[in-house]
């Protein structure tokens, strides 16, 4: 069975953040979205993957991932330039795929426990399809699965309807045979104006392919705005182990479960309370607190702040006395003291669509 991983789109609703990246390299507990989804899909026993690139700074993802080695499996990248929807970037894999069965994995969906038991499925059950199903409180902005009475059976799935049918979401990770491009030719772009891979899953149905639906157990979460990054964030932080590879000075507090990357050091007179990790060559101090839920990057400095429930990125300089909670910090930003600056007052070189509260 092949894999495919999709990294395109545009991220509109995570700019500025996307204003110099792809979303699904956006860190979540210091790792990039795609990098679990990857890690998912090695786990259950898939190594040959097709990457698909859409125009939204596809470099970065390339130079990321490389050709697989250091993640213990393969890549190939597929260009699909304009986002026209999920099932046309599917379709674009078509000649990478062949005649193998395989798993779609969109890269900006995170799940708890993996997607092992999907390509099980797949082969237990003799299916041309099987989706994932979760229920959520706001059905009409997702892929929503209508069952049969009994439960057993996929009737049709309806892109974010206005008036759900059932509340069960068809989350990101799906497994097709080549029976999907063999309707795709049918397939016609939605209201939005994408093809969407929720009709081409219907047109499936009708087409009397055998469609099997798959209840995720344990979180799941699409990382589309901040404030899903912040509750995957949490999420991920939950499940980490303590591993302590830097330096806490004496005198510095390091509380619950927390990990501290090479080369880093917690000053004395800081304190550092799990869950929350700290990548490598950081410097936290003085006069610090890092509180519960909080990722820190590579090469950041925190000083004289509390930081709590956040995510600092890689480069990141914090350098001020005050609180900061629920936030997103950038690769590279610096919040810094504007005492004995003239003229006095805030002061902010922001980007685009950036919010604020002071
Ligand atoms: C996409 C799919 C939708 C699915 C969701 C899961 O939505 O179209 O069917 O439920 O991903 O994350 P979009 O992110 O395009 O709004």
């Amino acid at each position: 069975m092949k894999g495919l991983v999709l990294a395109g789109g545009y991220g509109t609703r995570l700019r500025p953040l996307t204003h110099t990246g792809p979303k699904q390299l956006i860190p979540i507990a210091n790792k990039p979205n795609i990098q679990y989804c990857i890690e998912d899909l090695r786990d259950a026993g898939i190594t040959e993957i097709g990457i698909i690139l859409g125009n939204m700074m596809p470099e970065k993802v390339q130079e990321f991932l490389g050709d697989g080695e250091e993640f213990g499996v393969r890549f190939t990248y597929i260009t699909q330039g304009e986002p026209k929807g999920i099932a046309h970037a599917i379709n674009c894999a078509r000649d990478f795929m062949g005649d193998e069965p395989f798993v779609v994995y969109l890269g900006d969906n995170l799940l708890k426990n993996g997607i092992g038991a999907i390509p099980e499925l797949m082969t237990k059950e003799g299916a041309d399809c099987v989706i994932s199903l979760m229920p959520v409180k706001d059905p009409q902005s997702y892929g929503i699965a209508e069952l049969s009475d009994d439960g057993e059976k996929v009737v049709r799935t309806v892109e974010k309807p206005k008036v759900p049918k059932s509340d069960l979401a068809v989350i990101g990770v799906y497994a097709f045979n080549r029976t999907f491009f063999e309707v795709y030719p049918r397939l016609k772009p939605s209201w939005r104006n994408e093809m969407e891979v929720t009709d081409a899953i219907s047109l499936l149905i009708d087409s009397g392919f055998k469609v099997v639906p798959h209840r995720v157990d344990g979180w799941w979460k699409d990382t589309g705005k901040p404030e899903d990054i912040l509750e995957a964030n949490h999420l991920i932080l939950d499940g980490i182990e303590t591993l302590n590879e830097g330096r806490v000075e004496d005198g510095a507090s390091v509380m619950g479960r927390v990990r501290i990357g090479k080369g880093t050091v917690v000053m004395a007179g800081s304190v550092v309370k799990g869950p929350c990790v700290i990548g490598e060559g950081a410097t936290i101090g003085p006069g610090t607190y890092i509180g519960p839920y909080t990722a820190i990057g590579d090469r950041c400095t925190v000083a004289k702040a509390e930081v709590d429930d956040s995510i600092v990125m890689d480069d990141a300089v914090i350098d001020v006395e005050k609180k900061i909670v629920r936030s997103m910090v950038g690769k590279g930003s610096r919040i810094l003291s504007s005492a004995g600056l003239v003229p006095k007052g805030e002061r902010f070189v922001i980007g685009e669509n950036t919010t604020i509260y002071i």
